[in-house]
């Protein structure tokens, strides 16, 4: 079992904890967000263009549609992201 969870940065709120199994790691993290209700900026529609789907952990930052989950859990069962306008 898996754990993320996404921070608001403007409401400075967590807005999504949810756990997930094994079987949802394979979609990147945009569609697994935009699935539950979290809005991700896109005008690419994932193509890795626009850079609006940019979602950040520490100081780094990653597009949201060109990381797949299991990339992201390829080192910890639980995993925090902020996106900046939520
Ligand atoms: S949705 Fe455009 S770069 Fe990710």
């Amino acid at each position: 079992m898996y754990e993320l969870i996404i921070y608001g940065g403007a409401s400075q709120k967590k807005v999504l904890s949810i756990k997930l199994n094994q079987e949802e790691l394979n979609q990147s993290l945009m569609s697994f967000l935009l699935e539950h209700k979290i809005n991700i900026a896109s005008s690419c529609n994932g193509e890795g263009i626009c850079q609006k789907c940019i979602i950040w952990q520490d100081k780094k930052y990653y597009l949201s549609c060109q990381i797949n989950l299991s990339e992201i859990f390829k080192n910890s069962f639980s995993q925090s992201f902020r996106v900046s306008y939520l």
